[in-house]
């Protein structure tokens, strides 16, 4: 799909909202189809003349005026794309509309990302692929004096494009190609073309840094784990950097506290996380945002065989603190303490997110609408909130409250991990905060929102890409 700045298109869209009464360029249809309660102006809702008509017309609904949102707009130009491609129209005129609550940057970011978000299929391993082609041509009518703004949206969304599909492609690789190896070659292959620095370390340098509780949960696959340090450094005038850690299981069987064969079925996903920082960082990358920003994944497989480990083992972390082993499921956060204290102790990164599948509970408590996310710091999270705002990617911060710590209080051990099944969501959180020193850090937990089982408007069924445009919002303005 290309955008263009001029007229040409085969077809003309129509921006409808529920209030409208009447229109300038396809008066006579728009009022026959009102009166006979034909079109309702509903979100996302469409009509179409093309199939018998010379004056083609496509009439989009944007909804109630005062209830557009930049996610509303993306909801309904995504069904617009998909219309198109079903229709088999190649090119089509879009005057960008003016709202009143929405700046018309993020009007138009919205709409090429709706549009563009039609086009993603996951379609490698089928024999017949189902995908028509899609649009050739979008022309966008804008204002002259509009144009380098106009220009500059389309490219900074069409770059956040290129993240979210190649994390949703690293997502919904099978494990058995997306193994640790495969995925730091990925990220060494999507990252390094784009000016990132990927550092690739194996099982000999990872003992050698200390990391005892990434290597228990790896300990029982025969792949090897790798840690995979990417460095963009889109301003090197300063030091401050923010690090983006990535849970990175290609694969969760539970380990010997098994899962259920059900259960087991989607766990190739559970390096979403990971995928989603190396998304971020490729789009972080094309758009030269001038920032700093380090992305660290600790990447393993959770396995099942005589040398991996078991529940009552007490193990050590690179912090030095300890870990009672209650559950072997509960993997994530043992990958992610050594990953999120490499982070902090030896990145020294100002800021960190850590982005993880980390828990099931959270999934019992937000579904997949919202990602939860638990901090040990308030401004942080508030720019997080903002980013995942403009991004149309809700996020709901879970209550720390100290009292919360005393569930994962180890017996034998400094720490347990887990803190059983009240408030599994915080309690995984507040395990992870002991790894961070003290440095300004929000986690988030996309157990529900980063793999849907059924599509949900632009979000596709299977890996979604969640929440690569929160990070690359969260870096770029805060
Ligand atoms: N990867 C899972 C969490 C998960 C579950 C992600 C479902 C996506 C969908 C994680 O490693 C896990 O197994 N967590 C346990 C923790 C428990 C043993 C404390 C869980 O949530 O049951
Ligand atoms: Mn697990
Ligand atoms: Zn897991």
């Amino acid at each position: 799909m290309n955008f263009k700045l001029q007229k040409g298109g085969e077809v003309k869209i129509i921006p409808v909202t529920k209030e409208t009464k009447e229109l300038e360029d396809a008066n006579e249809l728009y009022s026959y189809l009102m009166k006979k309660d034909l079109f309702k102006g509903n979100c996302g809702e469409i009509y179409s003349n093309a199939l018998y008509s010379k004056d083609k017309v496509i009439l989009l609904g944007l909804g109630e005026k005062n209830k557009i949102t930049c996610n509303s707009l993306r909801k309904a130009f995504y069904n617009l794309g998909v219309e198109l491609m079903d229709l088999k129209i190649e090119s089509a005129d879009i005057s960008i509309p003016i709202f009143k609550n929405i700046d018309y940057k993020n009007t138009v970011q919205a709409i090429v990302e709706g549009l563009l978000q039609s086009e993603y299929s996951f379609e490698k391993y089928l024999t017949k692929k189902k995908t028509i082609p899609s649009v050739e041509n979008i022309y966008l009518d804008i204002l002259e004096e509009k144009k380098e703004e106009t220009i500059e949206a389309i490219e900074e969304t069409k770059n956040l494009i290129e993240g979210i599909f190649l994390t949703r492609n690293l997502v919904n690789e099978p494990a058995m190609y997306m193994t640790p190896k495969a995925l730091a070659n990925n990220a060494k292959k999507e990252l390094e073309q784009v000016g990132v620095e990927v550092k690739v370390y194996g099982a000999k340098e990872i003992e050698e840094l200390g990391m005892e509780a990434f290597l228990a949960v790896s300990k029982g696959s025969s792949q090897e784990p790798q840690l995979i340090v990417m460095n963009y450094k889109g301003n090197p005038n300063s030091d401050e950097k923010l690090a983006l850690v990535g849970k990175g299981l290609t694969y969760d069987s539970g380990g010997y506290s098994i899962k259920t064969s059900n259960g087991m079925v989607t766990m190739h996903s559970d390096m979403a996380g990971s995928a989603s920082v190396i998304g971020a960082m490729k789009s972080i990358a094309m758009s030269k945002l001038k920032k700093n920003v380090v992305g660290i994944i600790a990447a393993c497989e959770n396995m099942i065989s005589g040398k991996a480990y078991k529940p009552g083992d007490i193990i050590g972390s690179m912090s030095g603190k300890t870990i009672e082993v209650l559950n072997t499921d509960a993997e994530g956060r043992l990958t992610l303490a050594d990953a999120l204290w490499y982070a902090a102790d030896v990145v020294k990164a100002d800021k960190i997110i850590d982005i993880a599948t980390l828990t099931g509970a959270c999934v019992v408590a937000l579904g997949n609408i919202n990602t939860g996310a638990i901090t040990n710091n308030d401004t942080l999270m508030n720019n997080v909130n903002k980013a995942a705002e403009i991004a149309g990617e809700p996020v709901w911060e879970l209550p720390h409250n100290d009292e919360y710590k005393e569930l994962i209080k180890g017996t034998f051990a400094d720490l347990k991990n887990s803190g059983g099944r009240g408030a599994g969501t915080i309690t995984a959180g507040l395990f992870l905060q002991e790894f961070v020193k003290d440095t300004p850090w929000v986690h988030l937990d996309i157990a529900g929102t980063s793999y849907l089982s059924s599509k949900n408007a632009y979000l596709p069924k299977g890996a979604t890409g969640v929440p690569v445009k929160t990070l690359y919002f969260l870096a770029k303005e805060y």
